[in-house]
This record gives C-alpha cells, sequence and structure tokens, in this order.
C-alpha cells in the first residue's frame, strides 16, 4: 500500500516517530542539507505535517504544498503555526489539550511555592554548607500565607491550578478577554487593576500577537515591591527586558519561569539573580504526561486520515460536516 506523505519539521519523541515512520512517508525538515530545495521536491505530496516544539508553521511554508490537509502540533499551545491562515485555507490544525493539565498545574505549584519561599536558595545554601557554618537561611520575606492571586489565562491549566489554590486556602481571581459564567473567582477585565490589587501575578495565558508583552513595565510597576511573577504560559507574554529591570531595581520582589521569550536562551542577568527560579520550559516534562501527548499528536493524524475528522482541532479549525 502506498503510504501517505507527512512533513516533521523538527525532531519528535521516539515513540511518535516510531508510529509516524509505520504509517506514512516522513521527511524530515530539519535533516536536509538545503531544506527551501527539499520542500520544492516533495511539496505537491505532503498531506500532513507534525510539528515538535516551537518550529514556526506559517503560511510561506504551507502556501507551498498545495495539497496540506492537516498540521499536528505537539503541546496545547501552537503560537509557532499560524492557524488563522490553515483555517481559512481548509487545513486543519491540532493540538494536545487536556492530557497536560493536571501535570502542568502540579508543575506550576511547585514553581509558585519554590519562588514565593525561596527553596532554590535555601537548597544551595545548605549544599554550600553554609547552614553548618553561617547558620539558618534567612526568613523569606514573601509567604503564600495573606497573599492573593491573579491569574492571567484561566482556561484548562489555570483553572486546575486555582483549584489546587482552593485547598491551600489561598484566595483567586482572574483577568481573560472575557468573564466566565461558571467560575468562583472574581473577574478584572482591566490587567493592570488585577495586578494592583494582588501580591502574585501567574500568567498561564497563551503566545501569540494578541498576548506578545502583555506583561509589561506598567503591569510590573503595578504589582508593586512585595509583588511576584510565575509564567508557565508563553515567554512572549512577559517583556522580559521590563521584567529585568524591574527585578533589579526592586519594583517587583521576584519571579519564578518556566518559559523565556528566546527559548532556550535565558538573559544572563535573570541567571546571576539568586532569588529567581528559573526552570527549562518543563512544566510537561514528564514520560506520562509526554507519551499521552506523543500519543495524542499520532492519534489526531490517525483519526482525520480514517474519518475525515481529527480529535482535537484547534479553535480557527473547527471540524466540518
Ligand atoms: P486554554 O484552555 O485555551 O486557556 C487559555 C486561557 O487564556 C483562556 O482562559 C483564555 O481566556 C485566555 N486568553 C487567551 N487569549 C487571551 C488574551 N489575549 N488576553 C487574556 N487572556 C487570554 O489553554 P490551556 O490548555 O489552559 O493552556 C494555556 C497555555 O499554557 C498554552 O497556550 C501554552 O502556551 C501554555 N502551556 C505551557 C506549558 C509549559 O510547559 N510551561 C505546558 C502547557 C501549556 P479568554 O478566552 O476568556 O480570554
Ligand atoms: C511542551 C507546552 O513543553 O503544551 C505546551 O504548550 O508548552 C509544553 O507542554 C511543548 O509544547 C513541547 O515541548
Amino acid at each position: 500500500m502506498t503510504k501517505r506523505h507527512l512533513l516533521m519539521t523538527g525532531p519528535m519523541m521516539r515513540m511518535v516517530m516510531e508510529q509516524l515512520d509505520a504509517a506514512y512517508e516522513v521527511h524530515r525538515l530539519w535533516e536536509a542539507d538545503d531544506a527551501d530545495a527539499m520542500i520544492g521536491e516533495i511539496s505537491d505530496k505532503i498531506e500532513a505535517i507534525a510539528v515538535g516544539p516551537h518550529t514556526p508553521v506559517d503560511d510561506p511554508l504551507m502556501s507551498r504544498l498545495p495539497n496540506l490537509k492537516i498540521v499536528s502540533n505537539f503541546g496545547v499551545g501552537y503560537d509557532t503555526v499560524d492557524a488563522k491562515w490553515a483555517g481559512a485555507h481548509g487545513i486543519y490544525v491540532t493540538n494536545t489539550p487536556d492530557v497536560l493539565t493536571e501535570e502542568v498545574a502540579d508543575t506550576t505549584l511547585g514553581l509558585l511555592l519554590m519562588t514565593v519561599r525561596q527553596l532554590s536558595e535555601s537548597e544551595r545554601h545548605l549544599r554550600a554548607g553554609r547552614w553548618e557554618t553561617e547558620g539558618p537561611f534567612p526568613l523569606t520575606k514573601a509567604s503564600l500565607r495573606d497573599r492573593r492571586i491573579g491569574i492571567v489565562g484561566l482556561g484548562r491549566i489555570g483553572k486546575a491550578i486555582a483549584r489546587r489554590l482552593d485547598a491551600f486556602r489561598v484566595p483567586v481571581v482572574y483577568h481573560g478577554r472575557s468573564e466566565q459564567a461558571d467560575v468562583p473567582y472574581g473577574y478584572y477585565a482591566n490587567l493592570v487593576d488585577m495586578a494592583r490589587d494582588v501580591d502574585i501575578l501567574l500568567s498561564v495565558a497563551p503566545g501569540g500577537p494578541a498576548t506578545t508583552h502583555m506583561i509589561n513595565a506598567e503591569i510590573l510597576d503595578a504589582l508593586g515591591p512585595d509583588g511576584i511573577l510565575i509564567n508557565v504560559g508563553r515567554g512572549s507574554v512577559v517583556d522580559e527586558k521590563a521584567l529585568v529591570e524591574a527585578l533589579k531595581t526592586g519594583k517587583i520582589l521576584s519571579a519564578g519561569l518556566d518559559v523565556f521569550e528566546n527559548e532556550p536562551h535565558v538573559p544572563a542577568e535573570l541567571m546571576e539573580m539568586e532569588h529567581v527560579v528559573l526552570l527549562p520550559h518543563v512544566g510537561s516534562a514528564s514520560v506520562h504526561t509526554r507519551n499521552q501527548m506523543g500519543q495524542l499528536c499520532v492519534d489526531n493524524l490517525k483519526s482525520y486520515f480514517e474519518t475525515g475528522k481529527p480529535l482535537t482541532p484547534v479553535v480557527e479549525t473547527p471540524l466540518r460536516d
């Protein structure tokens, strides 16, 4: 049986590669000496793209593939795929929602506690032998007690984080484009107002042009000198230069970051700050959860080619009759 042709833009998990190799003729773009020439040679054949972490699938690429029908994105965030363009051209884009929600929420609570209570710094104090030589690690200025958290992007993951914070008895409010009917948390239509009223701003909003630098110098000013920023959504949402400045000048107290503007690059100025917590985009990074994401990425393609309908299309490319 002849196989359909699939373009893979970057390396993916082995279990994904193995299943896709078995089912499709896979063209590995990153292995080509001349990616442009490779696309020219196979452009008519490609019916699907499987996209790994953070590789752009944009109008210039998709418009060269006249038979492209589906882009399967590994990850719930698909800001590197031009889904609007795909939708306008009858191409499905799928992502991997739900299967990672609880894992990312767990990681976020870890990052939050590490940041608020300076746990990385206190462990370094112990490992350097300073507990014995200098005495106990200093009391932390911040605490989750008597603090209010403002979530930016109360979606699937945001709600899973909020549920955990309920159990921690930490009050939650949120900001998004619109107020949600069935949530018990206070809504702020204006992000500056929310930043002013909370002690911790926690962003789990998607990337893309609509949210770029949504958290900027004005928001950080409003958060204030006791304020803490946690970002697990996308690095592009935060103006990193403004954040470094706010941390250096004490405009905010601290930050806990799992995502950065130009990954895997992390600004040296952030690296030098002892009290901020920096994680290498590990929100969903367990074998359990990444396997589920990988399987959904494969199953979206399988379902589309067997039934004409993918399992989890994104909002810009809804199911068609
Ligand atoms: P989701 O259910 O679609 O939730 C996204 C939320 O963001 C929605 O509540 C939406 O609310 C809000 N939002 C969207 N555009 C906005 C805007 N312009 N201004 C303010 N709020 C906006 O997605 P999810 O599954 O929770 O995932 C959220 C994001 O987390 C992903 O897109 C990804 O970037 C990130 N993520 C990171 C990791 C990691 O490893 N660190 C792992 C998974 C996901 P409204 O519609 O009401 O505005
Ligand atoms: C992954 C993510 O790290 O799902 C997302 O949006 O950010 C993470 O789960 C990424 O997509 C792939 O490595």
